[in-house]
């Protein structure tokens, strides 16, 4: 059996992780080059790590040998959330998931339905307003913001506004500690990002227990009386759900779908009339910018992957951005081309990995697809949009959610008022 492609280097000065989190596209784009290979090795986080860049290692790595790759319990989301179910392995795991599954499936998914619906009309209905181009992914972030609080925490900015705000920027506060070094320290007048975002989780927590004892309705009152492992789970796992991660995925999305249709009428009549041709759209969208870079494991035991030997205790990473442009599946990798998904990629949604894949995929899929589907509706059903200037810098950046660098401007004109003018000039 060949070695896995590339060096392990050695323990902290062959360490690779800045460079990949520098640009971590370029870095897995070289060495694919380099090795000629989708699956290599380099040093991560200080620990020998397989690179997975291809669909069919991505698939033996999330599906075929999920069992053999476990979840870091030391990782950075334990340390920001607690012990969620997204650091956790084994039997508990699978017990989590099942609980906090039927949270967002069948009845408590439909029950959701009519607070999306009014959530994007509130957010979305006065994007032409202004008369001024849109900063869109602030727009979609605050969209995604009001969906999170009302749906998990009851809690609504048209009235709660103070109580909203207060929220929002403690959020704001604890993602950037994610973000930053994990390094708890405080000295009178200074406090590193770490432990203000470990002051503003404090603070979260206590609305959220204040929440969870108190309110009997919606998602916080059934997470309240679902079997938990412990009396802290249930506050935990809302401390994730209403975290900026979830606001900053969907703003990724949605404003890759508004660039990705900007300047092309033709595609925006046809995905409003067409929803199965909206459905190709937003695959298309998610296969080429996906906002989360891949997930991380850890193997279990010695075992292979694509061929290749992945000793105990070797890292795994999956790199969504490249297995997504794997061109063993996606002919033209690199083109937003939404017809594939009814011909020759027809089925192959599995091959994706944006939201995971397999056992330990992204529980908040189904919601996610509702909301998005909403969203792009309400967009295509009353505007038209372009960018605007019409050109822009649209380089992406990939950590930690995926977005142009630079925040895009976007035009808005609405289609009704543009038709009630036209009736008023006959
Ligand atoms: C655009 C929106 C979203 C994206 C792109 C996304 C993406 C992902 C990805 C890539 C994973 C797998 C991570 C891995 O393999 O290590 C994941 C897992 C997870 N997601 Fe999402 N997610 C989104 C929305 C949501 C929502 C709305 C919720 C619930 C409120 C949610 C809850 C979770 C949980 C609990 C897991 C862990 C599952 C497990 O480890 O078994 N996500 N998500």
């Amino acid at each position: 059996m060949y070695k896995l492609p590339g060096n392990a280097g050695v323990s902290v000065f062959g360490d690779k992780s800045l460079e990949f989190y520098r640009d971590p596209v370029s870095f897995c784009q070289q060495r694919i080059e380099k090795h000629r290979s989708r699956v290599f090795q380099c040093r991560m986080l200080n620990r020998p790590t397989a690179f997975i860049c291809s669909v069919q290692g991505m698939r033996e790595l999330l599906c075929e040998k999920s069992n053999l790759f476990l979840k870091d319990p030391t990782d950075l989301m334990t340390n920001m959330y607690g012990d969620t179910v997204v650091t956790t392995n084994g039997e508990e795991a699978c017990l989590l998931r099942l609980s906090l599954t039927s949270l967002f499936a069948g009845s408590c998914l439909e029950s959701s339905s009519d607070y999306i619906t009014s959530v994007c009309e509130r957010c979305l209905k006065d994007l032409s307003l202004s008369g001024q181009p849109e900063c869109v992914y602030s727009a979609f972030k605050r969209l995604g913001t009001e969906l999170v609080l009302g749906l998990f925490l009851n809690i609504r900015a048209e009235e709660q506004p103070d109580l909203f705000q207060e929220i929002m920027q403690l959020c704001t506060q604890h993602w950037h500690g994610l973000i930053s070094a994990p390094i708890n320290l405080k000295v009178p007048l200074w406090s590193s990002g770490f432990s203000t975002a470990l002051d503003a989780r404090d603070k979260l927590m206590v609305i959220i227990k204040d929440k969870l004892e108190n309110d009997t309705q919606g998602f916080v009152g059934s997470l309240g009386s679902l079997p938990l492992p412990d009396s802290t789970s249930a506050s935990q796992h809302l401390l994730l759900f209403i975290s900026a991660l979830i606001p900053k995925a969907l703003a990724s999305l949605l404003t890759s779908f508004t660039l990705a249709l900007s300047g092309n009428k033709q595609a925006r009549l046809r995905a409003m009339e067409d929803p199965d041709y909206l459905r190709t759209v937003l695959l298309e969208v998610q296969r080429l910018w996906p906002p989360f870079i891949g997930g991380r494991r850890i193997a279990d035991q010695d075992t292979t992957i694509a061929g290749f030997p992945v000793p105990k205790d070797y890292g795994a990473i999956y790199i969504s951005h490249s297995v997504h442009r794997d061109p063993e599946v996606f002919q033209q990798p690199d083109n937003f081309l939404p017809e594939r998904w009814s011909g020759r990629n027809a089925g192959q949604e599995h091959y994706l990995c944006s939201f995971g894949n397999g056992p330990r995929s992204c529980i908040g899929t189904k919601l996610t697809d509702v909301f998005l589907k909403e969203a792009c509706m309400y967009l295509l059903k009353h505007y038209d949009w372009c960018l605007d200037p019409p050109s822009q810098d649209l380089e992406y950046k990939w950590l930690p959610v995926s977005r142009p660098a630079n925040p895009p401007t976007i035009s808005f004109t609405r289609l009704d008022l543009t038709r009630s003018d036209r009736s008023d000039t006959n």
